[in-house]
């Protein structure tokens, strides 16, 4: 629909309107956007297989029902990946890192989760969303017990509108079944709810979920004179009539000043979802870059009848982006060689479920050796990552999960556009990786092609590339694409593909696969490790030297992207088991460096680097002869052994020296020197005593108390000269005291099966219910209660139920359309009502029942094939309790399952937190509560010193969430 302008393309500069006082005046609005991380209940196993019903609305039974009681499933925040939490298993699939969930673990692999939250009455009229940013896999959800929504796949986000089935002024249920006994990958991708969800609320007529896209054009793409600002505004209006709106628009600028408004107003059609498109002009805008990220901020204000309906706040960078067949990749119209990495969202101690504060972890470690690229390998990423990238300075490749060009396909491609574009750091799509069966077809071309004009339409700013496997191939999907994307295949295929295809740009989309342990010199199959010195790769993969030194000279191929920057679980390429994890990354699982850190440092930073390997602690090599490499960008290096120098060398550019010299005990040192011949690094590598003493150090020492900011403690063993003993295998125990909790504990270790999480165990203790009696009785009306289920009547000539001795059925007395009540009495002490809580869990009712404890209404039972459990403690005294049950027999035969039990559960055990050092190291990390104050984290370990370090959780950073 097109909209009447009344204020056209408008420039008005308001710099004294910070986006303080803007978002005092979006108080008033009806969106609100609310954490559901919080408190969640958990439950692991298939229990429920026929829960889901499809016969009627709101039919469904077990936890979609609002009825059933999860009180004695296991609280927990998210985001959570409980595949992480499962023991190793050497039958599991290995490039899945050997946890045993998926295809043929149907046990492990059904997960369900339920949480509560309330709403108050006057959110009437305004619209509920409920979003999922990501869960593993196959998702069936639903609220108040209706089913609202079945999402298949575990890396696209899904949201539903709520509001019909929403209770304003009361409890609301949200249910969630996890399905991942599928894979979509060969890489370890973890199960559960593994990213965020929100409550959104917002007015009738309000701005579209992903409604506002915001872009910088300039003229030809060349970041010269003054940028239009196009935004675009998708509008959802949910009333029925006409409404006159106006959608204004204001830019601030990164140090929040107001540096343009403009908008439009017109009529939005009742029940509409019309787009609208402004444009603006901001002067002299300061670039988004990864060295220098500057973010403006674009608040979008939609009103009718001088109130505000809508407002929201989107970050932007100004930029441009784009691929030269001769200049490769251009970032701001200039070539900027792309130091990227390929990521995976998996990382040491939390798996798949990763906090926002490990996002910006691990986009720090990858800055530190000049990585300024990531590409979310092979699947949408998580907008935190995101956020963290325009934030931080990293450009993203953004990629899909696979080539499609179905509808259902374009629908997620299309969410996935929506979702991100308007991040700077995202540089350039790719529309699928290796699809080795259809890549090379027309059908390939074509659907590549049909996907690429999508995001053409969605978003002509940015390039699209294919990260192809094939070499010097154009059929198929290399011949329609955009960007030829380079999987391995360094060397003559590529120079023969730029000869013949020459106005085709070209980018390396992944590169390297060199493998290596953090640590390790000599390959050990038996322990799973790979050397560490840049020897190893797969077949059709390259070193570290080779595939960058090959790059670095071409700048048509725009640089590339390094498998991996982190290892991950999975693919314990060029092992199986014992190894779980990958040896590709520049880190370890942890972010621990690898000594390839050191060369992409060298030749991808500015600093000064100079880097040793390997460490100098061989006891038992005197006198053998030992490979010692230089990893540095100075001119020239000199290594020195005890003082006596080996000789200088020069170094040649985007490569590493190389000295062999008989291992003698003592120090190895080095020298740098400039083109001037000064010395301008040193460099060390001593050999250490035993282990002496531990040593923790916190990445951050202030966290924010809102239960989800994390610090990263770096564990080390040092030897009684306080240097770091790179050999030192200590178990190492943790406890914390204070505001806070371990979350993980990883060492990066690819052949480690100690635990990343210590889930705390609930003691249960039960009870049998035995000795029932019954007697058939006029139906009442539903849930009424009859004298019957009283103390007063005496069931001493009623039936008893003798329970079958071959299985746990009881006698299934009722005809079809009889009635009974079961009664049983159990006796409690003062010590058993002392327990946390307790529940009544039967073994089955068939058909329906009634639960009464002490003449209360517990519960009811709606299914025969549920095992129902209901929370009593409250109306559980000492002495004589007395449960009744009436039971309807709606067909065949039924009647109680006598197998009936009280759980008796207590506090969860506090976990006792361990981890083994890995070549001197391991990592703790901890999570702040929502309490301030300090947390302290001691390691200790048998025979050497112990060490504590203290971080502080200060109050702020609460998300607003939904209570
Ligand atoms: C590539 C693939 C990656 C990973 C890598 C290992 O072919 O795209 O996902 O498997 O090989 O070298």
């Amino acid at each position: 629909m097109k909209l009447r302008r009344l204020i056209s393309l408008g420039l008005l500069i308001y710099a004294t309107l910070t986006a303080r006082l803007l978002a005092a005046a979006a108080d008033g609005t009806p969106r609100e956007h609310l954490s559901l991380d919080q408190n969640w209940k958990f439950h692991l196993g298939d229990d429920w297989p026929s829960a889901l019903h499809l016969d009627k609305a709101g039919a469904s039974t077990g936890p979609a029902a609002e009825k059933f009681s999860d009180a004695s499933w296991r609280t927990l925040n998210l985001p959570h990946d409980w595949a992480i939490e499962l023991p190793f298993d050497r039958n599991a699939d290995d490039s899945h890192g050997f946890k045993p969930v998926g295809p043929g673990y149907v046990k492990n692999s059904i997960g369900w989760y339920r949480r509560t939250f309330d709403l108050p009455r006057d959110d009437a009229g305004k619209r509920i969303w409920l979003t999922f940013d990501g869960v593993f896999r196959d998702a069936t959800v639903w609220v108040n017990g209706w089913l609202v929504k079945r999402h298949e796949g575990g890396y696209y986000p899904f949201r539903e509108d709520i509001t019909d089935v929403v209770k304003l002024g009361g409890k609301n249920l949200i249910t969630v079944r996890v399905d991942a006994s599928k894979f979509e990958g060969w890489f370890y991708e973890g199960a559960g709810i593994y990213r965020h969800v929100w409550l959104d609320k917002t007015a009738p007529l309000a701005i579209a979920p992903d409604g506002v896209f915001v872009r910088s054009d300039f003229e030809n793409n060349r970041p010269k004179g003054n940028p239009i600002i196009q935004v675009e505004v998708r509008l959802l209006n949910k009333l029925t009539n006409a409404t006159k709106t106006v959608v204004s628009c204001e830019i601030l600028s990164p140090e929040g000043k107001s540096v343009a408004k403009f908008r439009v107003s017109d009529k939005v059609p009742g029940a509409s979802q019309p787009t609208i498109n402004l444009a603006g002009k901001v002067k002299a805008p300061e670039l988004w870059s990864p060295e220098n990220p500057k973010l403006y901020q674009l608040v979008t204000t939609i009103s009718a009848n001088h109130e505000v309906l809508d407002q929201n706040t989107t970050e932007f960078g100004i930029r441009t982006v784009g691929f030269d067949p001769t200049n490769g990749f251009l970032l701001n119209g200039q070539h900027y060689e792309l130091k990227g990495t390929c990521n995976h969202q998996d990382m040491a101690g939390v798996g798949a479920a990763l906090p926002d504060a490990i996002q910006r972890f691990r986009v720090l470690k990858l800055k530190e050796f000049g990585c300024n690229a990531i590409r979310t390998s092979h699947n949408p990423p998580t907008p935190e990552l995101l956020d963290a990238c325009d934030h931080l300075g990293m450009l993203i490749m953004d990629e899909s999960r696979l080539l499609g060009s179905d509808q259902e396909n374009l629908r997620k491609w299309d969410d996935q556009i929506r979702r991100d574009r308007n991040h700077a750091c995202v540089g350039i799509w790719s529309v699928a990786n290796e699809e080795f069966s259809v890549q090379d077809t027309p059908q390939g071309g074509n659907v590549a092609g049909t996907m690429q004009d999508y995001v053409h339409r969605l978003d002509p700013t940015r390039p699209v590339t294919y990260a192809a496997p094939e070499g010097d191939t154009f059929a198929g999907v290399n011949g329609v694409i955009q960007v030829r994307g380079w999987n391995y295949h360094v060397g003559q295929d590529m120079d023969d593909y730029r000869a013949k295809h020459p106005g085709q740009p070209e980018v390396g989309t992944e590169q390297a696969s060199t493998v290596s342990t953090r640590g390790i010199y000599a390959n050990d199959k038996t322990r799973g490790y790979v050397s560490a010195y840049d020897d190893n790769a797969p077949s059709w993969a390259t070193t570290t030297e080779r595939w960058w030194s090959y790059f670095a000279d071409r700048p048509w191929l725009s640089g590339g992207f390094v498998w991996t920057g982190f290892d991950y679980r999975g693919e314990p390429t060029p092992y199986s088991w014992p190894c779980i994890n990958s040896h590709f990354g520049i880190l370890d699982t942890c972010g621990f460096p690898k000594d390839n850190f050191y060369y992409y440092q060298s030749w991808w930073t500015t600093n000064v680097v100079l880097h040793l390997l390997p460490h100098w602690n061989w006891p038992g090599k005197e006198g053998q002869e030992i490979r010692v490499d230089a990893l540095s960008n100075c001119k020239q290096v000199e290594l020195f052994l005890n003082g006596q120098s080996l000789g200088r060398q020069t170094m040649p550019t985007n490569s590493k020296l190389t000295w062999k010299l008989k291992y003698a005990p003592g120090t190895l040192s080095a020298k740098g020197f400039n083109a001037a011949g000064h010395v301008i690094a040193t460099a060390k590598v001593e050999t250490t005593g035993p282990a002496a003493s531990l040593r923790l150090v916190p990445d951050r020492t202030t966290l924010q108390a809102n239960g989800e900011d994390v610090s990263v403690f770096t564990v080390s063993a040092l030897d009684a000269q306080g240097r770091l003993v790179p050999v030192a295998q200590n178990p190492v125990a943790f406890t914390l005291e204070g505001a806070g909790r371990i979350l993980g504990v990883g060492n990066g270790d690819p052949s480690c099966h100690e635990p990343d999480e210590f889930v705390p165990e609930i003691p249960v203790r039960t009870l049998a219910v035995n000795n029932w009696r019954w007697q058939l009785t006029k139906r009442p009306k539903k849930g009424a209660m009859l004298p019957e289920y009283g103390d007063q009547a005496d069931d001493s000539t009623w039936n008893s139920i003798k329970p079958k001795t071959d299985g746990d059925t009881g006698d299934m007395v009722l005809k079809e359309g009889q009635f009974a009540v079961y009664r049983a009495h159990v006796n409690l002490t003062a010590a058993d009502l002392a327990s946390e809580n307790i529940q009544v869990r039967f073994a089955g009712i068939d058909d329906h029942g009634w639960v009464f404890v002490n003449r209360q209404l517990v519960g009811e039972s709606a299914n025969w094939e549920d095992q129902p459990a209901f929370d009593i403690k409250k109306t559980l005294h000492p002495g004589d309790n007395l449960i009744a049950v009436g039971v309807f027999n709606e067909s065949g035969t039924g009647g109680l399952n006598p197998d009936v039990n009280l759980e008796l559960m207590g506090k969860p055990l506090a976990s006792a937190w361990t981890r083994s050092l890995f070549n001197g190291l391991a990592q703790v990390m901890v999570q702040s509560t929502h309490n301030a104050g300090p947390i302290k984290l001691t390691a200790s370990a048998s025979g050497v010193q112990s060490a504590t370090a203290t971080v502080h959780s200060v109050p702020g950073g609460m998300r607003p969430s939904v209570p």
